[in-house]
């Protein structure tokens, strides 16, 4: 299966006439765009490779929600994918109610979504199995009640970002990472997509897809992308530069 890169651009550029210049430097096939809410319909005019991503999505509709931008509203700006539960959000009081909400909202608006996952610090320091509960334990949350949905095959994605790795410039281990995929593409199937179970297995591929993301860079890329079981990445920092991103991207195909 071919990698899928994802340019998490964050709060990033400043202005639209450097968003749109990033994104036509970086409009590669298996590359999902992500920038900021105002430069989507400027980036979305340039792109002709690229999908388009947005980094957040509120599941009321529209209404009295100042601020908000519904996962409704993104569909109609030809948002494609939307990163939901980054730990950034996390960490400025987002809920893993609220995370649920998110993911069901875009998922019924026809949005794939990526929903990032991933422990900190001090809980990883404990161990990987310490870690694959916290997370377990994060993805039971955050996809309550979706179990009986007829999940498309890869409409769910989930990105595993260790919260100690992102910007740190300290990835984690391709071989542990390549561990946590499977457990949680186990994990996944057997409690949420279970009907899928049996044609997914047949074929001997799993019916969701796990990113990687934390510190991924030109140097460190192609070792997480030889693992089989990590699809792709979640690039922040490097996604920046298009000449590093070009580096992830060419490094995805080989
Ligand atoms: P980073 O960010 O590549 O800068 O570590 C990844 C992310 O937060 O998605």
């Amino acid at each position: 299966m071919h990698k899928l890169i994802i340019a998490n651009w964050k709060m990033n550029p400043d202005s639209v006439g450097r968003a749109v210049r990033l994104a036509r430097a970086e409009d590669k096939k298996g590359v999902v765009i992500a920038p900021p809410f105002p430069f989507l319909p400027a980036v979305y005019k340039v792109l002709r490779k690229s999908r388009l991503g947005a980094q957040d999505a509120f599941w009321i509709p529209k209404g009295a929600h100042t601020g908000e931008v519904s996962a409704h509203q993104l569909k109609h700006l030809r948002v494609q994918y939307v990163i939901v539960g980054h730990s950034e959000r996390r960490a400025l009081g987002e809920t893993e109610r609220m995370v649920n909400k998110k993911v069901k909202a875009a998922l019924a608006e026809g949005i794939t979504v990526i929903l990032c996952v991933g422990e900190p610090w001090s809980v990883r320091k404990r161990g990987l199995s310490v870690a694959k509960r916290f997370v377990a334990r994060q993805l039971r949350a955050d996809l309550r009640g979706i179990e009986n949905w007829k999940l498309k095959i890869g409409n769910l994605i989930i990105a595993y970002e260790p919260v100690w790795a992102i910007g740190s410039g300290k990835a984690d281990k391709p071989a542990e990472t390549a561990e946590m995929a499977k457990y949680i593409k186990e994990f996944s199937i057997f409690n949420f997509l279970r009907p899928r179970r049996e044609s997914s297995t047949k074929s001997g591929q799993f019916s969701i897809r796990v990113l990687y993301g934390g510190s991924v860079t030109p140097g460190n890329a192609a070792l997480f992308f030889r693992e089989k079981g990590i699809d792709g990445a979640l690039v922040g920092g490097a996604s920046l530069s298009p000449k590093q991103f070009g580096e992830i991207v060419a490094s995805a195909k080989v």
